[in-house]
Parts: C-alpha cells; sequence; structure tokens
C-alpha cells in the first residue's frame, strides 16, 4: 500500500506528460501519412527482443503495413488484416513483386487485437526485433521504410488503394520539434517550364530573403509541384565571390559551377529534414549578401511538354539560436571524368578517401571534432550498395552509414539515429557497389545520370568552412600499373579492352592498390592536396539471430511496464 500511494503522485504525473490516451507499451506515435489517417503507435524491450505495433487506420476494409528495403513493395515485409464479413483476418506476408504479397511460410507476427468500430480499423500486434525468417525484415537502429496501403473494402485488390511510404528510426525515435518562435522562407523555382530532355538539371542562383540578424534553419520540407517529373533537388551555399543571381541548365554558367557547399537536399520518397535540437543552420546577419544555388533534377521520362514548376525547398527558422551551427560536408570519391568503371560487371567497387588531418591545412579555425547526426549516400543509376567507413589510427572503429539496398528512387538525408564522432585526425572511407552487368560500354566518372558518383554527405556540427573531403586515384601510377605510356593512351586501352571477370578483377585491385590524391576543400574553393592509400573495409558484424519460438513471445503487463517507466523517471529526476 505505501509504496502505491507513493506512487500516486509519479503516475498522475506521467498520464499529464503522456495524454489520456497513451498506452505506456506504445509510447512513440507517428502518422504514416500526410492526411492523418494512418496513425502508427509502436513501443519496444531490446533486451526481450520484442517490439509491438498498433496500426489505426480510417478505413472499414483490409489494412496493410510493413517495412521496405527501398520504400517500395518489392522486397518488403508486410502484415495485412481487417475484420471481414467472416471475421478477423491478420497474415504475416512478403512481396516479391508489385502484386498480392506471398504468405510467409513461418508465420512471425503475432495478432494481439482487430478491432472495427467508428469507421476505424486498429491492428495491434507483434514481432521480434530481429528477424529469424528470411521473408521478415530485421529491424535495426537505423531509420527503416515503413509502407501502408489499405482499401475500401476487405476485398484485397491492388489497384485503387491508398498506400505510401515513411522513413522512421523505430528504436531511436526523435520527435518533431515544436518552437513557439518560427518563421519560414521557400526557395523554388518559379514558373520554370520543364524542357522535353529525359535528364535535365536547372540551376537557380538566388538570395533568400533578407534577414537582419543571424538565425538558426532547424526544419527542411520538400514543396514538391510535379511529383512525377521532379526527381531530386539540392541546395548549395556560394562562396562570396559569386554575387550576381542567374538562371540557367546546370554547369553550364561560370558562376554557379562555383557554389559547391551543400545546405539541403531531398530526393524521390524523402520527408520533411529535421535538424538535432543542439544544432541548426546558420542563416541571415550578412546583409543579405550570401546567394544560394537551387538545383533541381527533373526527369522527363514521356517527354511531357508545357508543364510549368515552381518546386523546392521551405525553410522553418528561429531566432532561438541553438548551440552549435551545422554544416555539410562531401566526402567520398572525387567527380572526376577520368575515373572509370568497365560493363559487363555486378559487383565493382569504388573507393574514396576522406583524410581529416587534413582539415587544417585550409581552415584556420579547425573544432576538434565533427559530429555527424545525418548523410545522405549518393551514386546514380549504377549504384548498388554504399558503406562509410570510419577509421582511427589506421584501424576501423565503425561503419558511419550503411545502405545495403541503394536505389536511385529514394534518396535522402537518413538520420543516424545517434550522433557519431569524427575526431580530426580519423579516416573515412565511403566505398560503393555498382552493376553494370547491362552496359556495352565504360562508366565514366560525372554529372550525368549515366555517369557515376559515389559519395556521402555528412551533416554535422559544429560547422566549419569546408565543402569537400574526397579522394581519387593517381591518374599516372594508374597508367603505368595497367601498362600504358600515359593517361591518354590508358584511357584508349581501356575503351578497348574485353572486360571478362579477369580483367575486372585486375582493374578493381589495381585501382584499390595504389596511391590515391587525397583533397580537401574549403568553401572558398580552396584545396589541400596529399596522398595515401585506401585503407581495407570490413563487413558489418552479423546480426546474431537467435531462433524464438513466436509463441513465446510474452505480452508484458502494463503494471510492469508502468514501473520501468517510473524506473526510470526516479533516475532521471
Ligand atoms: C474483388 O475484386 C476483384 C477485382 O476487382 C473482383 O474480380 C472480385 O469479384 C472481387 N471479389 C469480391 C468477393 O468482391
Ligand atoms: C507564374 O504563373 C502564374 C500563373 O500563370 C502567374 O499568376 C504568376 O504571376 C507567375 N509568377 C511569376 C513570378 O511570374
Ligand atoms: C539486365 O538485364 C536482364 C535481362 O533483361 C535483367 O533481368 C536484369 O535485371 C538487368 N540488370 C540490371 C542491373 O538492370
Ligand atoms: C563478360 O564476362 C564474362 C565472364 O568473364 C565473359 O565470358 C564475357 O566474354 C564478358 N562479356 C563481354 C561482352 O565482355
Ligand atoms: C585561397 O587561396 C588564395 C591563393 O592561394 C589565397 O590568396 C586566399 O587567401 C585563400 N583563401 C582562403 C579562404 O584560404
Ligand atoms: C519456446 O517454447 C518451446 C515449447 O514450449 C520451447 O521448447 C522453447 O525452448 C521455447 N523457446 C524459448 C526461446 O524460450
Ligand atoms: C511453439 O510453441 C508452442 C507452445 O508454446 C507449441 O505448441 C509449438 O509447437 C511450438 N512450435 C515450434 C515450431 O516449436
Amino acid at each position: 500500500m505505501g509504496v502505491l500511494f507513493l506512487l500516486m503522485p509519479l503516475v498522475l504525473c506521467l498520464s499529464r506528460v503522456l495524454g489520456a490516451d497513451v498506452d505506456p507499451a506504445l509510447p512513440f506515435s507517428e502518422y504514416l501519412d500526410s492526411g492523418s489517417s494512418v496513425l502508427l503507435r509502436w513501443g519496444f524491450d531490446l533486451v526481450k527482443d520484442f517490439i509491438m505495433f498498433e496500426l489505426s487506420v480510417k478505413t472499414t476494409g483490409w489494412v496493410g503495413f510493413g517495412f521496405s528495403p527501398n520504400g517500395g513493395m518489392e522486397g518488403a515485409d508486410i502484415v495485412i488484416g481487417g475484420v471481414g464479413p467472416d471475421g478477423i483476418y491478420f497474415t504475416d506476408r512478403h512481396a516479391v513483386g508489385k502484386f498480392m504479397p506471398l504468405l510467409d511460410e513461418q508465420q512471425d507476427y503475432r495478432l494481439l487485437s482487430l478491432t472495427e468500430a467508428d469507421g476505424q480499423t486498429v491492428m495491434k500486434f507483434e514481432r521480434l526485433i530481429r528477424a529469424c525468417d528470411k521473408d521478415d525484415y530485421p529491424i535495426t537502429e537505423v531509420p527503416v521504410k515503413l509502407i501502408y496501403a489499405y482499401g475500401k473494402t476487405d476485398n484485397i485488390t491492388y489497384h485503387r488503394t491508398s498506400r505510401g511510404t515513411k522513413e522512421v528510426n523505430l528504436l531511436k525515435f526523435m520527435p518533431k520539434a515544436m518552437l513557439p518562435d518560427s518563421n519560414y522562407f521557400d526557395l523554388t523555382m518559379t514558373n520554370l517550364t520543364i524542357p522535353t530532355e529525359n535528364t535535365y538539371y536547372h540551376c537557380k542562383v538566388m538570395k533568400i530573403p533578407l534577414l537582419d540578424q543571424k538565425y538558426h534553419v532547424y526544419r527542411i520540407e520538400p514543396l514538391i509541384e510535379n511529383m512525377d517529373l521532379v526527381h531530386h533537388l539540392l541546395l548549395y551555399r556560394c562562396p562570396p565571390t559569386v554575387t550576381t543571381p542567374t538562371e540557367e541548365a546546370c554547369y553550364t554558367g561560370e558562376t554557379q559551377t562555383q557554389c559547391f557547399q551543400t545546405v539541403a537536399a531531398w530526393g524521390v520518397g524523402g520527408g520533411a529534414f529535421e535538424l538535432p535540437e543542439v544544432a541548426g543552420i546558420p542563416v541571415g546577419g550578412d546583409d543579405g549578401k550570401t546567394l544560394y544555388r537551387l538545383e533541381v533534377h527533373y526527369n522527363n521520362q514521356d517527354n511531357i511538354a508545357g508543364r510549368v514548376d515552381n518546386s523546392g525547398l521551405r525553410f522553418y527558422y528561429t531566432s532561438q539560436l541553438r548551440q552549435y551551427d551545422a554544416a555539410v560536408l562531401m566526402t567520398g570519391l572525387a567527380v572526376v571524368p577520368g575515373y572509370v568503371i568497365p560493363p559487363n560487371t555486378t559487383n565493382f567497387h569504388s573507393y574514396g578517401v576522406c583524410d581529416t588531418s587534413q582539415v587544417s591545412q585550409v581552415i584556420s579555425d579547425p573544432k576538434a571534432d565533427l559530429h555527424v547526426f545525418s548523410v545522405i549516400l549518393h551514386t546514380h543509376l549504377a549504384g548498388r550498395k554504399i558503406r562509410v567507413g570510419h577509421f582511427r589510427n589506421g584501424e576501423q572503429i565503425d561503419l558511419l552509414a550503411m545502405d545495403e539496398h541503394y536505389n536511385f528512387e529514394f534518396q535522402q538525408a537518413v538520420n543516424l539515429g545517434k550522433t557519431k564522432t569524427i575526431k580530426l585526425g580519423d579516416q573515412l572511407l565511403v566505398e560503393c557497389t555498382y552493376n553494370t552487368e547491362n552496359r556495352t560500354g565504360l562508366t565514366l566518372g560525372g554529372l550525368a545520370t549515366t555517369n557515376e558518383m559515389c559519395l556521402a554527405f555528412l551533416f554535422y556540427y559544429p560547422a566549419m568552412s569546408l565543402s569537400s573531403c574526397v579522394s581519387f586515384p593517381d591518374p599516372q601510377i594508374l597508367s603505368h600499373e595497367m601498362g600504358a605510356a600515359n593517361e591518354i593512351e590508358w584511357l584508349q586501352m581501356m575503351f578497348l579492352k574485353h572486360w571478362d571477370e579477369v580483367a575486372i578483377n585486375e582493374y578493381e585491385k589495381t585501382l584499390t592498390e595504389i596511391q590515391q590524391y587525397l583533397i580537401v576543400g574549403n568553401i572558398a574553393n580552396n584545396v589541400s592536396s596529399n596522398t595515401g592509400l585506401i585503407p581495407q573495409l570490413k563487413a558489418a558484424p552479423p546480426v546474431s539471430c537467435i531462433k524464438k519460438n513466436s509463441s513465446n513471445i510474452t505480452h508484458p503487463s502494463v503494471g510492469l511496464v508502468l514501473l520501468l517507466w517510473i524506473t526510470a523517471l526516479l533516475i532521471l529526476s
């Protein structure tokens, strides 16, 4: 009795904090759609290795929910349930294409309750965090693309359903900040008539509205008008040498090609980007002198004529400055036309090294560490996997980021879930795996979607005046090692070569073993150049999987969860 009495005020306080209708076993919640029709609540226990979900959807038909490697249907782990004329149905499935997902042989999701009332279906279920079935998706401490779909009736047909995707870090959830003192500005195209070309990059160099003092941007939202044609967009800050607004096709003008300090990015499938509470992107307080370059990639496969576009980004800013300025650093393989990827291979590896020990050579005020909180991994069409290794004193200490299912159609900033610290002196290795099995000719490094890149954009704080930290193989040594007299002869040789497995392996080995040029650039495009080697990247440790009988998963009592909450609160207070 005494203990209960003591706990009462805490319980009351808890219910005020959480709101009356929050289930303590499901402390997290997020709408998966923009119309607030699909609400996901969840909670988990890392020790017991289970995660519980409650999906509420405004429909009396079927509901589907799942985990997708790249945001699409294919390869997704899906549950479908509902209350039909014959009662409750609920199945664990997996999709192998854009059609009805197949039933898993092993049913690993456990239904806890399924109700239909007031035009709403509520499905509550649980599963292991890890997956011990090849058809289930393991949930890890990185964001996962959640997909949902629902129908008006219990007839599960593919067409005319409502569906969508949202990336959520289930195990490291960061709720959206609510700032009282905030405002926004938009940087967009203005009435741009989209050309009928398949691939078109438009660049607009412009100013932001005049801001009397320094503010911090804390949230960036996409404003996309032609969803079917806008593929991705990037915003760069220009150096002080760029003073005139311009607008033209990208990489044709003089001034715009100087603006290379990435500020923000959005890609198909992406949503809003929220900065961590300790950092913001600085804007204003510069007499409005700074120019920004908005680059939009239009993908007009059907050559539609006459579409007018005003797409861009919305920047929410606040005068309540956060502790640190945030910035973006481009790392990986330098984008150089002399870089060549052979055809006829399903897993060609390219590497780029960032050596942060060179930072002090290009900026006068190097801070101690880079605290990285988010990354954008970037290749073009041939990219299949990207991994970013983190090295200290020659030893790999972490994989900073990894995408084993890279998809050009779904690229966006991915929150790391926690802040990772790169000390000045550490090295980063960006590894890209390409598939060129159906290409007949060489793939060159470059800006077109049919060229290739291998980059990781790191969002970090405190901001330093850096723009890039990249490398590329020494072309002279490469030519020599490949038996050519000079670089021109080498390139001719590459074009004529018969690219069978032996030739490809030999070339890949040479590329990774020879000396690299390591380049670090500041925002004024001054660079430091050094030489070095590519360190060996270790594979990610395998997720150990203890096979459990799914019906053994116990449902913790509400009492136990409450007690855990209270213990946590006591420790925190
Ligand atoms: C379900 O939908 C399909 C396709 O529209 C239709 O052929 C079928 O008759 C429907 N089944 C029921 C039970 O309504
Ligand atoms: C863009 O086009 C719309 C519709 O034609 C027009 O009302 C608007 O004034 C135009 N905006 C600019 C900046 O030209
Ligand atoms: C290459 O072509 C084959 C046959 O058309 C196809 O199955 C495969 O998916 C293609 N590979 C890539 C990487 O596009
Ligand atoms: C592709 O590689 C295979 C395996 O080494 C080889 O037999 C074939 O000749 C190559 N094809 C081309 C077009 O180079
Ligand atoms: C960039 O380099 C130029 C010439 O080497 C030098 O005059 C200038 O001060 C440098 N700027 C910065 C910001 O380091
Ligand atoms: C689950 O239950 C089965 C049968 O009751 C038992 O054999 C098995 O050891 C249990 N597994 C775990 C992980 O507790
Ligand atoms: C799982 O456990 C349940 C009871 O706990 C048992 O009936 C069932 O046979 C078990 N299944 C397997 C595959 O061990």
